[in-house]
């Protein structure tokens, strides 16, 4: 059911590719020379081996800057056959599954032809009045030619984005909406601040054209900034998954602490981006619930939790008590990273608060308790009863939802209960992890759940 509309999205993308290509050859220019067009798709396929992971099932490359570039040199028809034919050769050397290659090649046709042809409708010039080697750039008409560079850049990127959302949330059996916030929104400025510099290439070129009548030239002198922005996008990469190592670390040593709780952070983080992408909010915002559900309960790896953690039997209320202060433990650990200030350490905090006002550590009620809080503590709740314990076997799923229903208003926020038992996304996240081995799930890479966003500049690549 699935593979039948992905191949439906495929065959849908590669049509309107087609008919872009098609359309946009009815005003091409003359070939612009093997030499001229061999290059741009030469460093296409170069930029493209350098592709980095994006968050979601896809990876990206500044490959799009030179597809851009070509595409303002010699226009669509050009420049969306340079980006059809770099996307091809450079995944069919990565071997990359043919069906992928061909939902890569027709979205970045698309992209290009459909970016150009609004470009001209809107009355864009070719070659643009910017470029250096066109006669009779006045200031007004390279004005408006600029101007609807970004228009042009703007279609491309949201052609891009759409397509590659599409095929992930089919894929993935995400929402489109998710998909497309965590890969794409907030991070759009940058998108269209990237592309600058395929105009920059462009005008280098055309420069080069004017100077010593061979444009190639002017690219070498390009190649050496991308790689430098390449380089710079790189080290960022690598600090984000520094970090994300970093709170695997944390993660894994609560969970050594806790025998009876492995791989329970990590389901409490997915249970609660679940929740929170069903209540509709935002992606920085699911993002900030995910990372504080994965840290609740770090606090426990203090030494005076350590006894207690192990102990078989009822805890006393001394024990009790001292086992409440893990809440605010956690929320002081997690305190230490300070982008972790403010939303995620008080979500933290008051993960144990009840809506009813009777939880701890502030004894907070209804909505004062922050939200990150009162989602993770549902979750909290439902992935107690969906495994298994010492002293009974996991609930089913009815079970659970009967649960939830009686503590609707006294333990829990009775909107967020609500939306979960009338979320299909949940049932099945419940069923899967109920049937996922616990220690695969321990293991299970959590580096795109928990990174921040990336500057898109890599996101306009693939699934
Ligand atoms: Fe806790």
């Amino acid at each position: 059911m699935r593979a039948s509309k992905v191949d439906l999205l495929i065959a849908g993308v590669l049509t309107l590719a087609l008919a872009s290509l098609w359309l946009s050859w009815q005003t091409a220019s003359p070939f612009p020379g093997y030499w001229e067009f061999g290059s741009f798709i030469l460093i296409a396929v170069i930029l493209d081996q350098t592709s980095l992971p994006l968050r979601l099932s896809a990876s990206g490359s500044i490959s799009f800057v030179m597809h851009m570039a070509c595409a303002i040199l010699f226009g669509g028809y050009w420049g969306g056959l340079a980006a059809g034919i770099s996307v091809g050769l450079a995944q069919t050397w990565e071997r990359v599954a043919t069906r992928k290659i061909a939902f890569n090649v027709g979205q970045r046709v698309l992209s290009v032809t459909a970016a150009v042809l609004m470009y001209r409708t809107l009355g864009g010039h070719f070659p643009p009045a910017y470029l250096p080697s066109t006669e009779g750039g006045t200031l007004s008409l390279i004005q408006v030619d600029l101007a609807l560079f970004f228009v042009f850049a703007a279609v491309y990127f949201a052609i891009n984005s759409t397509a590659v959302s599409f095929a992930i949330a089919l894929t993935s059996g995400r929402r489109f909406r998710e998909v497309w916030s965590l890969n794409t929104r907030g991070v759009i400025w940058y998108d269209l601040g990237a592309s600058i510099l395929a105009m920059i290439v462009a005008w280098v070129f055309s420069k080069s054209q004017q100077s010593w009548g061979f444009g190639p030239y002017g690219l070498f002198f390009v190649i050496g900034p991308l790689i430098v922005v390449r380089h710079i996008y790189g080290l960022y990469h690598q600090l984000q998954h520094s970090g994300q190592e970093l709170l695997q670390v944390m993660v894994k040593a609560i969970e050594a602490r806790d025998p009876y709780t492995s791989g329970h952070s990590v389901r409490v983080s997915e249970f609660s981006r679940t929740i929170a992408v069903e209540l509709g909010l935002s992606a920085k915002d699911v993002e900030a619930i995910e990372t504080a559900a994965l840290l609740h309960d770090v606090g426990k790896i203090h030494e005076e939790f350590a006894p207690l953690l192990r102990k078989e039997g009822r805890l006393t209320s001394e024990e009790t008590a001292l086992m409440q202060t893990h809440s605010t433990k956690s929320a002081d650990l997690v305190g230490i990273i300070s982008k972790f200030h403010g939303f995620i350490q008080e979500s933290v905090r008051h993960h144990h608060e009840r809506w009813d006002g009777q939880g701890y550590p502030a004894g907070l009620a209804g909505k004062s308790i922050p939200l990150g809080s009162r989602i993770i503590l549902i979750s909290d709740t439902i992935d107690a009863m969906t495994t298994d314990r010492p002293y009974r076997k996991r609930l089913g799923l009815d079970i659970v939802i009967a649960e939830l229903q009686k503590c609707k208003g006294t333990q829990f926020d009775p909107e967020i209960v609500d939306a979960v038992i009338s979320s299909v996304a949940f049932r099945r996240v419940i069923t899967e992890a109920a049937r996922t081995d616990d220690s695969a799930l321990v293991s299970e890479p959590r580096s795109k759940r928990v990174s921040r966003p990336m500057a898109s500049i890599w996101r306009v690549g693939r699934f």
